[in-house]
């Protein structure tokens, strides 16, 4: 495969919104100060607001001096000089012409769309217009890719006229998390799991994305969208399918991505009857957030809202590998903590030979990987407790750490912002970590299926306190299929 062109600017759009500040400026100047920013490569940011540019770099620069990082006064003079600022309406012909006056020489840009989703149709038209989006020109989508399938697909048509499918880059940042990654070395850069990741030894998988967080004035976006279209229609199934997925050839983009999408459409789709078993809705009433008092999601949104913050279900993989395994995700806000966490739960030894204590001291085995707020990967194993007892040999379950956070905290480590991965992945035109379009299709035709059995069941958020676990009914769905969440 011929080397793909390297991007020498980006058009950031949005450049004063939330995205682009906390996560997208930090990544580049980062990016630039670890030397990985080809020379002469430039950021044209640009949003509606009118802000002169050097204040737009002055602001910039006294973010980056708040982060807990130290400063680099080398790396942000390099950086710095990079910088353009450009007030424009990307949704309009004049504005994509101020952009194209702003590119000037540009002959490989790429366009992220820090915006809201529903301004990507008008975008893609204008910038087309205006002649910036040919080839090479690569353009970086945010999630949501719509609500459903068939905004899903009007959006992606839309793009896909300004844009070849090898030039759309949608981001899901959870694939540019170090863990995430990780996991795809500790399946295939190790002879020892693949034997047993499949329904003879693993028992169940738990997904768990809690939050400790509440909506808060992110409402307007949220309200519309809920846990399931925020949190399980991307991330959670991403992670899903990472787990899941059969081992692709090679790490090339299409590679991966085929594996990926057989998963989604092996995903069995919900009934009504599957819905009321095997899902569970719930919405944050008031409670706790750490110590403090936390108030409602609907005291938050000012008025009554039927929207879940909470999600749990079972989903189930037809094929041969998972058949009988199965998958419970559950995410929310205002939990009691903060924890991203993958557990393969394996199956109990078939025949037990420890007679007495030791009987009932067996733990199956269990591999966890922690994504957040720590990163780990530790497998518990049986050990003998050290000692002599009257009722003979005792056992108990310890962890085999990777220690990650030991293993590398050497001078100068830090842990990287996931855009940063993945910013440079679309600079070099590497679209693995990327989500491919049929992915999102898939994706939506399984949510959108959770959704109607939702409807057709007439079910409805539950009230759970902020700071607990999330609805009773979380915990009656695991213990159902005679399971348990994973504490
Ligand atoms: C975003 C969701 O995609 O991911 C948010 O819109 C959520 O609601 C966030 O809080 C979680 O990301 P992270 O990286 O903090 O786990």
């Amino acid at each position: 495969m011929p080397a793909a062109a390297l991007s020498d600017v980006i058009v950031l759009l949005g450049a004063t919104g939330d995205l682009a500040q906390r996560m997208l400026a930090p990544s580049l100047y980062f990016l630039d100060a670890d030397g990985f920013l080809p020379e002469g490569f430039r950021i044209l940011a640009s949003a509606r607001q009118a802000v002169a540019p050097e204040e737009f770099i002055a602001d910039l620069k006294a973010d980056l001096e708040a982060r807990p990082e130290p400063f680099n006064a080398e790396a942000w003079a390099r950086f710095s000089a990079r910088i353009t600022y450009v007030a424009a309406d990307a949704t309009t012909a004049e504005g994509a012409q101020a952009l194209k006056a702003a590119m000037g020489e540009a002959a490989a840009p790429m366009f992220y769309l820090a915006l809201s989703p529903s301004l990507y149709v008008r975008v893609c038209a204008a910038l087309s217009e205006a002649g910036l989006t040919a080839a090479p020109a690569r353009i970086v989508l945010e999630k949501p890719i719509g609500r459903d399938l068939e905004s899903a697909r009007v959006i992606n048509d839309a793009v896909a006229q300004a844009f070849s499918e090898d030039r759309i880059f949608r981001i899901d940042h959870y694939l540019g998390k170090e863990t995430v990654q990780n996991l795809i070395a500790l399946r295939f850069a190790n002879t020892l799991f693949e034997p047993l990741w499949n329904n003879l030894t693993i028992d169940h998988v738990q997904i768990t994305v809690a939050e400790t967080e509440g909506v808060g004035e992110r409402w307007p976006y949220y309200d519309e969208y809920g846990a399931l279209r925020d949190m399980v229609q991307n991330h959670m199934l991403q992670l899903l399918c990472l787990v899941a997925m059969e081992p692709p050839a090679d790490m090339e983009p299409d590679s991966v991505r085929n594996e990926k999408v057989k998963v989604l459409r092996s995903l069995r789709r919900f009934t009504r009857h599957d819905a009321q078993n095997w899902t569970i809705r719930g919405q944050y009433g008031a409670g706790l957030s750490g110590e403090k008092a936390a108030a409602s999601y609907e005291s938050e949104r000012g008025q009554e809202s039927s929207v879940e913050t909470f999600v749990a279900l079972r989903a189930d993989i037809d094929n041969w590998r998972w058949a009988g395994v199965p998958f419970f995700l559950r995410t929310g806000k205002r939990l009691p903590e903060r924890r991203t966490q993958i557990a393969i739960q394996f199956k109990p030894v078939p025949h037990s030979i420890f007679a007495g204590a030791a009987q009932d001291d067996l733990i199956a085995n269990r591999l966890v990987i922690d994504l957040q707020p720590d990163e780990d990967i530790a497998l518990t194993l049986m050990n003998k407790a050290p000692g002599i007892s009257q009722g003979g040999m005792r056992l108990e379950s310890l962890p085999l750490s990777l220690s990650l956070q030991k293993a590398y905290s050497g001078p100068g480590s830090r842990r990287r912002i996931a855009y940063e991965r993945l910013l440079l992945d679309v600079l070099r035109g590497s679209s693995t970590l990327f989500v491919r379009r049929d992915e999102v299709d898939e994706a939506w035709r399984w949510v959108d299926g959770v959704e109607e059995s939702w409807k057709e069941a007439g079910m409805t958020p539950k009230p759970y306190p902020a700071g607990s676990w999330g609805p009773a009914g979380a915990f009656a769905l695991i213990e159902r299929a005679g399971r348990a969440w994973y504490e």
